[in-house]
């Protein structure tokens, strides 16, 4: 079922792709149960979601990712699912779901189903019936080895949430693979039964109009865990051709694999015209520029801009004739975008602006993560009986054993845990920032009385009008969409700055990543006169060839 089409009129022969509605679409991920509680327990649900599709409508997204809202024991909230067919009951019904596409189909927003198949729970009925008996047909959808010849594990491979990646199940005396939590046991892509259970189940989602699918960990379906290998395995393109026959193709829908190793010599593998097997890719080499190289996300490391640069616009350059590519700088697995990149103190406001500014101008298709479009902050947590998620808990547990000082991984913990961006989302200055009537299942950050919709959207000039302004302008203006991107000042360690080209018309874009003035000299052929699209700190409608950019300052001006 296509979605409503925008009327569109951009000169084709600039683009060398077909226009589709995902060019010119802003996507907006919702962490349901961090979104909006209906119901009072405390945990948001799909008729919450409903009840906030005015506020998506007035930003004019074009789609919703919907994290997880499968059954499941919620061991990582959701993305380990026990039924791919049903709604978790915290989360409301199937006709709920139905609702919510629906309603959000009447207002023009598709919704993207999260698609969780490198794994199920263990309390999947397939995995229920494969632990049960080696005779099962089941028991070949999951990963399978015998013990060492001491009993133990096959061999010493770690899971990605900490301690091994085997477990070991009595019933039929051997070892299965999990590359995230035992509660998260592998599913066995070399076997056709599980493939075809898995297309079938696909199709069915899509028969209820969804507009499509973000996948998660696709990258992993591939692996070879004898060799080590997992991700961009061995097999994972011959699977993801098959998928996009038996189900993708022909379907005017879109399709977002998260990819943690995708670079660009393999981008175009899953998105290049001749292959399609995808639309595009969540790449994350500008995220990981900002984690310690060896000790990753737990140990902060200062930010820097040059490298982040280089990453963002590799994807820009490879995505220049071919392929698509995704833009964002946060998600519930990452931290909030303003805290770590920029400034979540008194420059919070403009450095909101300028984030969103330098990112929805580039070619791509933005998203938007809950809370972002409000400037929403880290959790100033202090404890860890304060978080939550399994994979902090997890490594606090492994690091504290390995002699890392508490105050230490706290500071790790608050810098980049995943909990920073599941706080209950700030509707308002009131009681649980208007999140929900009960007790919260996650701690409101305690400046919701000061960062919220309500008095963000009160305020002609606030993050969230300057996001509604970015939103429309990928709609409605073709260099947005298509231009090509030439960046430069690829050295300076402070301001990101680049222009899109279409025809005789150049967008020149400019933010200042820092809380001081900076100096900017640009290079021959930039400068030029003509209309300010955006800007955090008062029109310019001219751009010189120096120029000088307040703290956190950005702006875009068209010049035609
Ligand atoms: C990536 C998801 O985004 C993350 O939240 C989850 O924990 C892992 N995949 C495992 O599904």
């Amino acid at each position: 079922m296509p979605l409503p089409q925008r009327s569109i009129s951009a000169p084709a022969a600039a683009r060398e792709q077909r226009e589709m509605w995902w060019h010119r679409a802003t996507g907006y991920q919702i962490y349901p149960r961090s979104f909006a509680d209906s119901n009072g327990d405390g945990v948001g649900d799909i008729p919450g979601i409903i009840s906030r599709l005015g506020h998506l409508a007035d930003l004019g997204i074009g789609f919703i990712w919907l994290s997880p809202v499968y059954a499941s024991p919620m061991v990582d909230n959701g993305y380990d699912i026990a039924d791919y067919r049903a709604i978790a009951p915290e989360y409301g019904t199937l006709e709920d779901m139905d609702r919510l596409i629906a309603e959000a189909r009447e207002r023009g927003i598709g919704i993207v189903m999260d698609l969780v198949v490198n794994h199920s729970s263990s309390l999947h009925d397939w995995f229920r019936a494969a632990r049960a008996s080696r005779e099962a047909p089941e028991h070949d959808y999951y990963i399978w080895r015998d013990a060492a010849p001491d009993g133990g594990p096959p061999d010493d491979q770690q899971a990605a949430f900490g301690g091994p990646a085997w477990s070991w199940v009595e019933e039929v005396g051997r070892y299965y693979f999990h590359y995230f939590s035992p509660a998260q046991p592998d599913l066995n892509w070399a076997n056709p039964a599980l493939r075809a259970e898995i297309y079938d189940m696909m199709r069915w989602w899509l028969d209820r109009g969804i507009a499509g699918f973000r996948m998660d960990v696709i990258s992993l379906i591939g692996k070879d865990v004898d060799a080590r290998v997992y991700e961009e395995g061995p097999s994972l393109h011959d699977h993801l051709q098959e998928m996009h026959r038996e189900v993708l193709a022909g379907r005017d829908i879109v399709t977002i694999g998260e990819s943690w190793s995708v670079s660009p010599e393999t981008g175009l593998l899953y998105c290049g015209r001749d292959r399609r097997e995808l639309d595009m890719v969540f790449e994350f080499s500008h995220i990981r520029e900002g984690w310690d190289p060896e000790r990753g996300k737990f140990a902060p490391r200062p930010f820097d801009l040059r490298g982040f640069k280089r990453e963002l616009f590799a994807w820009q350059d490879l995505t220049r004739h071919d392929g698509w590519t995704s833009l964002f700088l946060s998600n519930h697995d990452l931290p909030r975008q303003v805290s770590f990149y920029a400034d979540d103190g008194p420059y919070r406001r403009e450095a909101a602006k300028m984030l969103a500014t330098v990112l929805h101008l580039l070619k791509g298709t933005p998203f938007i993560y809950q809370g972002e479009e409000i400037g929403m902050t880290n959790a100033p947590f202090e404890r860890i009986d304060q978080y939550r998620d399994l994979e902090t808990l997890n490594h606090f547990e492994a690091q504290i054993a390995a002699g890392v000082p508490l105050e230490e991984f706290i500071a790790g913990a608050r810098r980049n845990s995943r909990d920073n961006s599941r706080t209950p989302m700030q509707w308002s200055p009131g009681p649980h920032a208007g999140f929900t009537t009960g007790t919260p299942w996650i701690e409101v950050n305690p400046n919701a009385s000061e960062i919220n919709v309500e008095q963000d959207s009160a305020q002609p000039d606030g993050i969230l009008a300057h996001y509604r302004k970015l939103v429309a302008l990928r709609r409605e203006r073709d260099i947005v969409a298509f231009g090509e991107t030439e960046p430069f000042l690829a050295n300076s360690p402070a301001v990101m700055a680049y222009q899109r080209r279409l025809g005789a018309q150049r967008l020149v874009v400019l933010g200042n990543f820092t809380g001081q003035e900076q100096e900017v000299e640009l290079p021959d052929g930039v400068e030029g006169a003509g209309t300010c699209l955006v800007a955090s700190h008062g029109e310019r409608h001219h751009i010189p060839r120096q120029l000088q950019l307040a703290p956190y300052e950005s702006l875009a001006v068209l010049i035609s």
